[in-house]
């Protein structure tokens, strides 16, 4: 089916709230990519129609390994659509669904990837606002992808403060549910902890408390996980890690404790066939 021209849709790979996702030919390169089609309803609606575009004039600007990449956008016939790498791997929520919880290292390692992908972010002035398992891809080769900006906002001086974003109650930080102005990268560090507590446990994030501790993790779990989690979810900004580049030094102190030399490479293939889990 030829409904975008130059793609040809060959299947679903979700139904979303606003939009579907179809795995498409592109018949210029002759690769696979992800076509993100607004429904047609929401072609109507003002916001929908600006989140969209702000999506995809935000990945095609942006060019990072942690962040899908995004190669045009346009409508037609009333489709507003945004043409994306396609990632062949699962979501972290589907690779959680099927494989169960991922080990110590593995989890560390996501912690690392999408640290790095909030850090670029943060210094373009981004923040992602709905960073869940859902919105994380596991690409091939141990790589994870932060796709899914229809939340994004930019971090502009006197944006306005109705600009608030809502992510997903779960993993969205408490600052941002209250609809404070200001919300920065912390956010999204939050949202990076909530989705290595649903990694490494294997259930979801109980809600957030705002004057209340992080959520409690048993000792079943490693104690570097437990606090990397801890100190993404704090609800009180004061107690969470204020920065990615913070994470990052504890995540590669730990790695050289345990033995795995400097971070920065490549995942090992352990931990790359832990994220594919389904595929092996
Ligand atoms: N580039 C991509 N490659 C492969 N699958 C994708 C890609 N982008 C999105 N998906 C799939 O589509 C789903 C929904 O995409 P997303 O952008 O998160 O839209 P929604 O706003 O509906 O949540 C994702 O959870 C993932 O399963
Ligand atoms: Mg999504």
């Amino acid at each position: 089916m030829e409904a975008i021209p130059g793609y040809v849709i060959d299947r679903k790979l979700s139904s979303g709230g606003t939009a579907g996702v179809y795995r498409a030919l592109d018949l210029e390169s002759g690769r696979h990519v992800a076509l993100k089609i607004l429904f047609p309803k929401w072609s109507k609606d003002p916001k929908a129609l600006e989140l969209m575009e702000r999506e995809a004039w935000l990945l095609k600007s942006m060019d990072h390994p942690g962040v899908v990449r995004g190669l045009a956008s346009g409508h037609w016939r009333g489709l507003h659509w945004l043409a994306m790498e396609f990632v062949a791997g699962p979501t972290a929520l589907d690779r959680v669904h099927r494989g169960g919880p991922l080990s110590a290292p593995a989890v560390l390692e996501l912690g690392r990837q999408l640290g790095e992908a909030v850090r670029f972010l943060g210094r373009r002035g981004v923040v992602h606002g709905d960073i869940k398992p859902a919105n994380v891809l596991l690409a091939p080769g141990g790589r994870a992808k932060l796709c899914d900006f229809g939340f994004a906002r930019l971090l502009r001086a006197g944006s306005p403060p109705d600009e608030a974003v809502f992510g997903t109650v779960a993993y969205a930080a408490p600052e941002q549910m209250e609809g404070e102005p200001g919300v920065d990268s912390r956010a999204d560090l939050y949202g990076v902890g909530a989705t290595l507590y649903h990694m490494a446990t294997g259930r979801m994030p109980p809600l957030p408390d705002k004057w209340g501790a992080p959520p409690l993790i048993g000792p079943e779990i490693a104690r570097e996980v437990r606090w990397v989690v801890q100190r993404l979810m704090a609800p009180d900004l004061r107690q969470r890690y204020r920065s990615a580049d913070l994470l990052l030094g504890d995540l590669d102190h730990m790695k050289r404790l345990r033995g795995g030399g400097r971070g920065g490479a490549a995942p090992s293939a352990r931990v790359a066939d832990e994220f594919h889990w389904e595929f092996n």
